[in-house]
């Protein structure tokens, strides 16, 4: 369960990572291969949302994985915690995880996870866990719209960063924690510790089966989100916040 990054496919450009790193998977390529994109001309985000993806300005890659299906779902937390973990280690920022896959430096984001699950059955063939941080963008890179939600370590830090040396980074960070001991003792506490939202904060949160509001009660164990509404506790495991 390990040899993240080991291989490291390096594409100039390409529509998405998470596509070819599909591909790769469906050849047979070992878990753990990593394609890495200078630029993406369809990169992509949750929901169906498009993933801005100018050359050089960002970091963009997804790892082949072939986790047990137990954990599949918990991978997307451990990306997060890999770059919130190097953010703190190399750059002394302070990063949250805004549930389940958002990356947030003082409430604008500079990153985003997409995990993509391929299933034979109810089996996890594999998983494409995609991983987006915005490096080395300038704030009028971004669409007017979104200028005042995203940030970059940039912008925070004013210096370029060098991509390869942060996916490095990264990838020497979810190595060591890719262990199914961290993941089925440990992620959650992490994830919650991380959390861009505090327990008993009121969120609302669009999902499938409507419009949900109530007490924001943490990151359960199996990866959903505990809400408290009127009614009861329940448990959420797709949706987006409204604001
Ligand atoms: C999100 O915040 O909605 C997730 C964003 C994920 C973006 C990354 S960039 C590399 C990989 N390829 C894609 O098309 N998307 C992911």
């Amino acid at each position: 369960m390990k040899n993240l990054g080991k291989k490291i496919y390096i594409i100039e450009t390409c529509p998405s990572t998470n596509d070819i790193a599909k591909n790769k998977a469906e050849e047979g390529e070992e878990e753990g291969t990593t394609v890495w994109a200078l630029e993406q001309t369809q990169g992509r985000g949750r929901e169906g949302r498009k993933w801005i993806s100018q050359k050089y300005k960002g970091l963009y890659f997804s790892i082949i994985l072939k986790p047990d299906v137990t954990i599949g779902n918990l991978l997307t937390l451990l990306g997060a915690l890999a770059f919130i973990e190097i953010a703190k280690r190399n750059f002394n920022l302070e990063i949250k995880l805004k549930w389940p896959n958002d990356l947030i430096h003082e409430n604008k984001k500079i990153g985003g996870i997409l995990g993509e699950g391929t299933y034979k059955g109810s089996q996890l063939n594999y998983m494409i866990l995609g991983v987006g941080i915005n490096t080395n963008y300038k704030i009028e890179d971004f669409p007017e719209n979104m200028q005042k939600k995203v940030t970059s370590l940039k912008i925070i830090l004013n210096k370029e960063i060098e991509n390869q040396k942060l996916l490095m980074a990264i990838l020497e960070k979810m190595n060591s924690l890719y262990t199914t001991d961290f993941i089925q003792n440990k992620l959650i506490y992490f994830a919650n510790k991380f959390s861009f939202f505090k327990k008993g904060e009121r969120i609302k949160i669009k999902t499938l089966q409507g419009l949900l509001e109530g007490e924001y009660k943490g990151i359960n164990k199996d990866g959903s989100l505990l809400l408290q509404t009127k009614t009861g506790e329940i448990k959420i495991y797709s949706g987006h916040f409204i604001e």
